[in-house]
């Protein structure tokens, strides 16, 4: 039908990628579950999820791929990154070094997928703020210099974690 061949073409592949332990598992079952996990169970494999989205009174469907940030687990799959249109590039606030590692996740980003990819910086973990490693300043004058979306959130307390995904989709749009 039209409307299917409407949904088709607002299709968008969003990848999370960072180290490690950052929360993106988290970030993306707040998100799409309202759900968060306490206990770390780091991803196995590639997992995606489907989310329909309503932009502008229309519906967008959008497939949220995550996999596991151990550099063991890596390389990614050129699957992984294929026709990906977005990309959520975590970090922890309170772990200085996967500030450092979203250099070499951009790195790898840009050498496999699309030129055109939109990247959100995210900085997770806002909650443990009293352990800030990564001010906000740091973290978005890095987004600016390397032609980011930047937001910081918090995937246990939902903060802006609903604005990371959707403005990502906004900007994809
Ligand atoms: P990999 O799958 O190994 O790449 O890790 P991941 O990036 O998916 O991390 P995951 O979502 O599994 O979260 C790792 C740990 O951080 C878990 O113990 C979560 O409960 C915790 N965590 C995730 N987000 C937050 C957050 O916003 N605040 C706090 N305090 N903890 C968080
Ligand atoms: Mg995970």
């Amino acid at each position: 039908s039209r409307r299917e061949e409407h949904n088709t073409d607002h299709f968008f592949k969003i990848i999370l990628i960072g180290d490690s332990g950052v929360g993106k598992s988290n970030l993306l079952s707040r998100f799409c579950h309202n759900k968060f996990t306490l206990e770390f169970n780091s991803t196995i494999g590639v997992e995606f999820t489907t989310k329909t989205l309503i932009i502008d009174g229309k519906p967008i469907m959008a497939q949220i791929w995550d996999t596991s940030g151990h550099t063991k687990a890596r390389p990614i799959t050129d699957a992984y990154y294929r026709g990906a249109t977005g990309a959520l590039l975590v970090y922890d606030v309170s772990k200085h070094i996967t500030f450092i590692n979203t250099k070499k996740w951009l790195a790898d980003l840009r050498n496999n997928a699309d030129p055109n990819v939109v990247v959100m910086l995210v900085g997770n973990k806002l909650d443990v703020r009293q352990s800030v490693m990564v001010s906000t300043e740091v973290g978005k004058s890095f987004a600016e210099k390397e032609s980011m979306y930047f937001v910081e959130t918090s995937a246990l307390r939902a903060t802006n974690v609903e604005n990371a995904f959707i403005d990502l989709v906004e900007k994809m749009y």
